[in-house]
């Protein structure tokens, strides 16, 4: 089929090329030349295991291509998706922006009828102000062209986003039509393998199903951090919690790792869009404001341990390695990361860091610049030369199994804090270095 994608930001870019994978005729465009132009020449502006090789061979075998031409871009699709970005307003409702403008250059260039998907997350009754931009550009020029606006979210994960594409395991598609549902179910039926995949639903349910996957999982995550503050008063673990928890089926065992909170460019930003919606319809919706609340909490949270075990105003010219600076691992994405509020807690306090992330430095270097308190190191060991102690704020593979012995060596004060629960603290405590974890209020 041939397939249209405006946006070549996280969403758009995996789609499309996942779309090309299995053997349709994709166009993505974007206002952006610059990045355009790089696709066109096989670099592409995110990491994410996979894609690129994808790209480059989707594009190289004509499947895939890149322009900012979105008049001949609309000629070529018979589906054209919406996938670009819906940044939190002032208030934190979802800016429609960038949607909108899409949808108007849709109703401008419309010459053949289409279906138009949004993909990109947007509020209930997106679908609707989009029927009604392109209405308006094509009734701007007299044109009279057939169209369906259907939402179909993504779910994807970033570090795992071309996986979850090819292998999903639910398509959600929002349609009043039966001929655009037909048509989306040819279009993922290459995906669609095994098993029944595909969930028809009318478009507010669609649009709403996105919002509730994200919520229900940062409440899970905001749950747990809940305990895990608990277990500390309390002098529990909450890794024991944790496990005497998971085997519940209505519980699961996905989730439900404390941490030093949920980052990324979505749980915060869709948590807070669910609200601000419901409280457009009257509805204080007091659960996502707590889930919220708690995890900005939680992000200020190792910080705390660190004046615990310092004491407060105490860490004045204390260098501090940390290791980790991306929002999760397998990405070199920092949107409200946690450890940008670490840091920012730590300069605060007059304290030096000396960082490592696998994939973020450039990210780090790019946000925050150069300065006198920041040394971004080139690989683990480097940022805990004359460090006085080690933070771990990104559970990324390299981090799991450090050996102890050389960390005490390495370190002035043998002390870890250990942000996602990485490491047994009874090993830890073995080798001579004290360890604060997330919830462990049995060895803090
Ligand atoms: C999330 C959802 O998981 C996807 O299903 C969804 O499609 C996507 O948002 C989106 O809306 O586009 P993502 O933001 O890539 O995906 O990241 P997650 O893997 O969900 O992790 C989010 C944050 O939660 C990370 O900071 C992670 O460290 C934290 N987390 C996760 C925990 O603190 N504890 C956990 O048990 C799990």
């Amino acid at each position: 089929m041939r397939v249209t994608i405006f946006g070549t930001g996280y969403v758009g870019l995996v789609t499309g090329t996942c779309l090309a994978e299995v053997g349709h005729e994709v166009i993505c465009v974007d206002i952006d030349a610059a990045k355009i132009d790089g696709l066109r020449n096989g670099i592409i502006p995110i990491y994410e295991p996979g894609l690129e090789p994808m790209v480059k061979a989707n594009h190289a075998e004509g499947r895939l291509h890149f322009t900012t031409d979105a008049a001949s871009a609309i000629a070529h699709g018979d589906v054209i998706f919406i996938a670009v970005g819906t940044p939190p307003d002032e208030d934190g409702s979802a800016d429609l922006q960038y949607v909108l403008a899409v949808a108007k250059t849709i109703g401008t260039h419309l010459q053949k009828p289409a279906v138009v998907v949004d993909k990109s997350t947007v509020p209930v009754g997106t679908a609707d102000k989009v029927r009604a931009a392109i209405a308006e550009a094509l009734a701007a020029r007299g044109a009279d062209v057939a169209y369906d606006v259907v939402s179909n979210p993504e779910f994807l994960k970033e570090g795992a986003a071309v996986e979850d594409c090819m292998r999903p395991d639910r398509i959600v598609i929002g349609a009043d039509s039966a001929s655009a549902i037909d048509k989306l179910k040819k279009l993922y039926a290459p995906f669609n393998r095994n098993h029944e995949r595909i969930v028809v639903m009318d478009v507010r349910s669609a649009e709403l199903t996105k919002y509730a996957a994200n919520a229900m999982l940062a409440t899970k995550i905001s749950f747990m951090n809940e305990i895990a503050n608990i277990a500390e008063k309390v002098g529990a673990d909450v890794e024991m919690v944790r496990q005497g928890i998971g085997s519940d089926p209505r519980i699961g065992w996905h989730f439900i790792y404390p941490g030093a909170g949920y980052g990324g460019s979505c749980f915060p930003k869709d948590v807070q869009a669910l609200a601000r919606t419901a409280q457009q319809h009257g509805y204080r919706a007091e659960l996502l404001d707590a889930v919220e609340s708690v995890n900005h909490r939680q992000k200020a949270h190792l910080f705390e341990l660190i004046e615990r075990h310092y004491g407060t105003g105490d860490l004045r010219g204390k260098t501090f390695a940390v290791w980790g600076l991306a929002f999760k691992p397998n990405t070199d994405d920092m949107r409200e990361a946690s450890s940008r509020r670490l840091l920012q807690l730590l300069w605060d306090a007059g304290a030096n860091v000396r960082a490592f992330d696998p994939e973020a430095a450039h990210e780090a270097q790019r946000i925050f610049g150069e300065r006198d308190d920041l040394v971004l190191c080139e690989h683990a060991p480097e940022a805990l030369q004359g460090a006085d102690a080690l933070v771990v704020i990104t559970e990324w593979k390299q981090f799991r199994s450090p050996d102890f012995a050389k960390l005490k060596s390495a370190l002035k004060d043998a002390v870890v804090f250990d942000g996602r629960n990485l490491y047994d603290p009874a090993e830890v405590e073995a080798a001579g270095v004290a360890h604060y974890g997330i919830g462990r209020g049995r060895s803090i």
